[in-house]
């Protein structure tokens, strides 16, 4: 019986050393150690031997499997170790890929050139103010002198929101311009004031290379006792210095606005010819960026102020216009198309 034990030993042993898995292993273990196993049969049949040949073979077979167990043991744990080491392999993160750049969005055109304008005259004492986009008739029109016959109101193509005047509110429209927003800081904030309006205004009009029916413009007043024109000049030029360039030209005329009297527009030195005249400008030489003005007496006493005592100059600067002749773009379309081909380029 002992040799025989020993062979199973022995085969045992061998091919537990060529399973490489936890499914062959527990084959093995069933073959080698399970209750049908031989060496099972083995013990139990222990009983019927002699009692001189039982203690020899008992003593030979429980070795047998004592060793058998604690190799599967062995076994086992280098299994489990292998497997661990192959999921980390599988599973294992490699830090030296480059990673995917994921893109980073920007600042639209308009929105970069409303905040260039707004340093710059945050730089010379204004603060930002703004207003709503639907507004009351009476800042957009009425408070800047343009009462309800006025021909300027036909010059601004407006929007009307459908409101009930039943109750004798005015009537509501999409701004038409950010000098209602003048309209209202002058109401609202006590002099010395000095402010400027970013914001989006709104004309009932088709679209075309140069009209969308919404664009932007920003509006500023300066209100105090004692203000002159030479105060617009010095901080209209000051401005078109610092957007244009020192070098470039810079011409005032008059103009008429409702709101301002006298009213003037700015113009610069064409960008493109230099002054020579070219397509861009009409052959004048020059560009017209801005209209302003000594405001209105109208406007003053609109906002609860004695014409009298103060004194102010606005402004209205159509925003579009100016990165377009910046980049040189010809259709302000491009601007609300989303075309991120366009877009990409600021
Ligand atoms: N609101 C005018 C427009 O939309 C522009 C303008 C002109 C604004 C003169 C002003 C101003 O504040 O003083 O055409």
């Amino acid at each position: 019986m002992l040799p025989q034990l020993e062979e199973l030993k022995l085969n045992a042993l061998h091919e537990l050393d060529g399973i490489s898995n936890a499914r062959e292993l527990e084959s093995w273990r069933v073959r080698y150690l399970g209750k049908r196993s031989e060496l099972t049969g083995v013990l139990r049949s222990l009983s019927q031997l002699p009692l001189a040949e039982r203690k020899v073979v008992g003593a030979y077979a429980n070795q047998t499997k004592a060793l058998l167990e604690d190799n599967l043991g062995q076994k086992e744990q280098v299994l489990q170790e292998k497997q661990l080491a192959e999921t980390a392999r599988r599973q294992a993160i490699d830090i030296t890929l480059p990673g995917r750049p994921y893109a980073v969005g920007h600042q639209h055109p308009i929105t970069q050139t409303v905040y260039e304008i707004c340093d710059i005259f945050l730089s010379m004492g204004f603060q930002v103010v703004e207003g709503p986009d639907v507004e009351w008739d009476y800042y957009n029109f009425e408070a800047l002198n343009i009462p309800e016959e006025h021909p300027a109101r036909d010059t601004m193509a407006t929007s009307w929101v459908d409101s009930e005047t039943d109750d004798g509110q005015r009537p509501m429209l999409l701004r038409t311009h950010t000098t209602a927003v003048t309209a209202r800081v002058i109401e609202t904030i006590h002099p010395p004031i000095r402010v400027v309006e970013p914001g989006k205004v709104y004309r009932y009009e088709a679209s075309d290379a140069t009209h969308t029916p919404m664009f932007h413009q920003i509006d500023g007043v300066a209100v105090d006792k004692g203000i002159t024109m030479a105060d617009l000049k010095g901080t209209l030029y000051e401005f078109a210095r610092r957007f244009f360039g020192e070098e470039r030209k810079v011409r005032f005329r008059c103009d008429y606005f409702p709101f301002v009297e006298p009213g003037v527009e700015m113009a610069i030195e064409c960008l493109v010819c230099g002054g020579a005249g070219c397509r861009l400008c009409g052959n004048s030489g020059w560009i017209e960026i801005l209209g302003a003005g000594m405001t209105h007496p109208h406007v003053l006493r609109c906002g609860g102020l004695d014409p009298e005592v103060y004194s102010s100059f606005a402004f209205g600067i159509g925003i579009e216009r100016l990165p377009m002749l910046r980049y040189g773009i010809d259709d302000i379309r491009l601007f609300y198309g989303s075309d991120l081909r366009f877009l990409r380029q600021f």
